[in-house]
This record gives C-alpha cells, sequence and structure tokens, in this order.
C-alpha cells in the first residue's frame, strides 16, 4: 500500500498531457466482447483500472495482445466463460459492462452483484430492469447476476426509459441493443462524452447507433459485429484535476492533448471563482490563477452540468477561496469523505448531509491523511500541494486506478511529491506483527 508524501507551497510551472479517459476505456474495451473480430484501442490510460479490466477479458477467453503501452489488440473469438467473478467485480464495479455484450452475443451471462462502494450503495436496478425489457431472464443466485437471453438466443429490441440517469446503465444496455432484433430507443440516457466515445467505435464496428450524446439514443439491431481501430477520448476528469491544480497552487500550466469541450461546465465555474484559462488550440489549455479565488457554490449534475468526479476536487480549490460556497452532492449519497481528511489539514467544512459548506481562505498545514476512493485521493494530493509543510496520504491505490503516474506529471511541472512503496518486510512486518529482522533472515536477505 503506497502512500504519496507531499511538501507543499510550490506554485507548478510547465506543461502537462493528458492521458486517454479511464471511463471510456472500459466500456470500449468490453465492447470487444460484441465481436469474434479483433478491436483495436489506442490512448488507453496506464491506469489500473485497465490492468482489471483486461485481466476479466482474458479470464473470459480473449486475447489481449500490447503492440505498445497504451494499445491493446483484443480478440473475443474464444470466449469459453461468461462470468465476471466477485473476486474481480469487488475490486471494480466497471466490471458489470460485461454482462451487456456477454448476454446479447452468447444469450447467457453471470456477472456477481456489485456490492456498496465508499461513495454510495450504487445498486444496478436499472441495469436489470433494462436488460428484462430486452427479454431477458434475470435473476439473483448467490450474489450472482444471472441472465439468459429468451429462447433462440437474441435480445429483442424495446424502448426503455431510465428514471435515473445511469452512465454505465446507458453504456451496458446500448452495448446489448447493438445485436437485439430490432430497435431499441434508450430515453433519459446518460449524455456524457464517455457514452459518445463508445457509440463511435461501436458503429465503427458496424453497429447503428443514433443520438449518441442526447437523451435519445435509437439502436438499430444487427446480426453481428465486426473489428475496428478507436483513439479513446482525452480524459476530461483528469484536465479538469490539474486546472484545479495550477490554480490551487498559483502556479501556471499548459494543459496539453485535452479536449475542453468535455469539460464546459468546469471551466465555467472555474472561470467564474478568477481561475484564468486560455484556449491556445482546440487541445490545449493554458491555466493561471487570477488575483484572489472567490467562493461560489455549485451542485453535481449529470452531463453536461458540473461533474460529481469533479467536486472533491472543487472543495479543496474552495479551502483556498475568500467566502463561503455551497458544495451540494446529487449523484451520490456519500461522497464527502475527502472533507474530514481536509478537517484534518485544517480546512472550514460544514457537513449537512449531501451539503458542504466551505469557508475560506483557510492555511492548510501538512498532516497524514487516508484516501477512500478514486477523486477523493486526487482531492487530497491538491490539498498537500497547498498546504505548509509535508502531507502523507494513504492508499493511494485508489488514485493509481484512474490516474496514470499522477505524481510523475506532478512532479515534471515542479511538484515536491515522492511514492513510498512500502517495502514487502514492512507488509510482512505489519502483517505478522513481528520484528522486521527475524523475517529478513526467513526471506535469505540479512
Ligand atoms: C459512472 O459510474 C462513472 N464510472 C463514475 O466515475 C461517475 O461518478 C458516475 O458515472 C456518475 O457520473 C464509470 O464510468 C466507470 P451512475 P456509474 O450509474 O455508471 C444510481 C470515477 O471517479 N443508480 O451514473 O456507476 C447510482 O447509485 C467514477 O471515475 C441506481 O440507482 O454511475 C447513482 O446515485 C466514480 N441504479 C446514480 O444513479 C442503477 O441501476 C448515478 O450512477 C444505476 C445507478
Amino acid at each position: 500500500m503506497d502512500k504519496f508524501l507531499i511538501t507543499g507551497g510550490r506554485p507548478l510551472k510547465g506543461a502537462v498531457a493528458i492521458s486517454g479517459a479511464k471511463n471510456s476505456a472500459l466500456p470500449c474495451m468490453a465492447a470487444a466482447l460484441l465481436t469474434a473480430e479483433t478491436v483495436i484501442l489506442h490512448n488507453l490510460p496506464y491506469a489500473r483500472d485497465i490492468i482489471t479490466q483486461r485481466r476479466l477479458l482474458e479470464d473470459l477467453g480473449a486475447t489481449v495482445l500490447t503492440p505498445e503501452l497504451r494499445t491493446h489488440k483484443i480478440n473475443a473469438s474464444h470466449i469459453e466463460v461468461f462470468e465476471a467473478p466477485y473476486e474481480l467485480v469487488k475490486t471494480m464495479r466497471a466490471s458489470v459492462l460485461a454482462l451487456g455484450p456477454l448476454l446479447a452475443r452468447f444469450g447467457k451471462a453471470k456477472v456477481s452483484l456489485p456490492g456498496g462502494c465508499a461513495i454510495g450503495t450504487r445498486p444496478i436496478d436499472l441495469h436489470l430492469r433494462g436488460f428484462e425489457q430486452l427479454g431477458a431472464e434475470v435473476r439473483l443466485e448467490g450474489g450472482n447476476v444471472v441472465a439468459r437471453a429468451p429462447q433462440g438466443g437474441r435480445l429483442i429490441g424495446a424502448t426503455i426509459s431510465f428514471e435515473k440517469v445511469t452512465v454505465t446503465g446507458t453504456e451496458n444496455l446500448l452495448m446489448a441493443a447493438t445485436l437485439a432484433k430490432g430497435r431499441t430507443v434508450l430515453r433519459n440516457a446518460a449524455c456524457e462524452p464517455e457514452i459518445s466515445d463508445l457509440c463511435e467505435l461501436l458503429n465503427r464496428m458496424g453497429a447503428r447507433v443514433r443520438g449518441a450524446g442526447t437523451p435519445t439514443i435509437e439502436i438499430d439491431g444487427v446480426e453481428a459485429l465486426g473489428g475496428a481501430q478507436h483513439t479513446i477520448i482525452p480524459d476530461r476528469i483528469e484536465t479538469g484535476t490539474f486546472i484545479v491544480a495550477a490554480a490551487i497552487t498559483g502556479g501556471e500550466l499548459e494543459i496539453k492533448d485535452c479536449q475542453p469541450e468535455h469539460l464546459t461546465a468546469v471551466i465555467a465555474k472555474l472561470r467564474e471563482v478568477v481561475v484564468v484559462i486560455e484556449d491556445l488550440n482546440p487541445s490545449t489549455l493554458r491555466v493561471k490563477r487570477g488575483n484572489a479565488l472567490l467562493a461560489s457554490d455549485v451542485s453535481t449534475e449529470p452531463h453536461p452540468n458540473f461533474p460529481t468526479d469533479m467536486q472533491a476536487q472543487y472543495m479543496a480549490l474552495m479551502t483556498q477561496a475568500e467566502g463561503h460556497a455551497t458544495i451540494t452532492e446529487t449523484i451520490f449519497e456519500n461522497r464527502f469523505m475527502h472533507a474530514s481528511e481536509m478537517q484534518r489539514m485544517g480546512a472550514q467544512i460544514h457537513l449537512n448531509g449531501r451539503i458542504a459548506t466551505v469557508s475560506g481562505p483557510t492555511k492548510l498545514t501538512g498532516a497524514p491523511v487516508l484516501a477512500s476512493d478514486l477523486r477523493a485521493s486526487a482531492s487530497l494530493v491538491l490539498a498537500g500541494l497547498v498546504a505548509q509543510g509535508e502531507t502523507m496520504i494513504e492508499r493511494v491505490y485508489h488514485i493509481d486506478r484512474g490516474y496514470e503516474r499522477i505524481e510523475a506529471k506532478l512532479r515534471a511541472v515542479g511538484a515536491d511529491i515522492q511514492r513510498i512503496r512500502e517495502s514487502v518486510t514492512a507488509q510482512l512486518t505489519d502483517a505478522a506483527g513481528t520484528d522486521a529482522a527475524a523475517i529478513a533472515s526467513l526471506s535469505g536477505t540479512s
């Protein structure tokens, strides 16, 4: 369990390149299960969730070649297993994205029901109800979702109205609908850029999807899909995180290989709180802090509004802004775990259910803090960059799930951040509670 040690107080300066979007890469990798031909994906982020998804595909029987680090050649012509086991799903909920493709192509799938996670209960009832509307028989058995297509093996197109906007729910159902008989219409669908990116890949594979990026998506099912090549979009949340990093440290960054039109609500809000954000060209932003940061309220909403995945980073920024900012989290019921850790650093944050009120500016001081989930850990890194003294962040495996080598990218623009790798001996010591020397002698190292 690695840690980050950050010494704050240095304005970031220089250029940083944005990696591919984790939340597009995961469904695009799952989409390869829809065809026996090869799907080639470029610009995949080198992040732990991508490695987990690759492992899932290989466990199902797909081959995944990596001609280079960020390119995967996925071939699912010999799928022998139709199950995403608990061991994998518990480490990454997005494993449920195998359900739609397996059910649509093979008429059967078994996926462990993901439990709750740090940010909320996160049920998948809307996914399952959608599959039933496509004619599947869905039942829960021993903690698993067991789904079967109707007799004859193919799902049947239908009109599905989501009672709540769900990103992976939309992705799962639209992938399943690509091979269903007839037309499927998804209403109140999610409009995130990652959905449009997935639809672009599916249409390259021969699917007939229209309306991606709007609340109504239409899919005319086809008999079979083919191979394709696709480049994953840049990560808009990583982009937003680095914009905040420049602003919170009072530095100046050039953010390259990004796609600003995917985070217009974030950029608009940050400009409102006096962050200077210039478009140098269609894929490069220059960011610096204006005068004093001004506090401003925000409420998280589905795309194209302010994303919940930027809420924690925004909270860190608001600790340095003049005034009181009210942050309302409308998507997940328990996504303020980072607030109590920032309070340990001296932040003035009042919590009341799904509403946090941040008062500032406050001088943060370094402290040992605990990361609880992916975006919370990013916010603690940001708080550590502006705090006086040293901040030690534990459980940074959370951040590795979705950010590619964030400490190297930050160090390259002047941050004082180190990854503290916990040595095997220390882990054994912790685990066994005996002294290091004895264990060292056991493992033959003195
Ligand atoms: C996706 O999660 C993202 N993950 C999340 O990013 C992101 O926070 C979330 O969308 C919202 O933008 C991936 O794309 C892999 P939802 P997802 O289904 O699809 C409720 C990150 O940091 N709901 O849109 O799981 C649910 O509980 C991660 O990268 C149901 O009630 O989120 C939540 O309150 C964290 N029943 C709301 O809807 C369902 O069947 C939105 O969830 C499905 C969802």
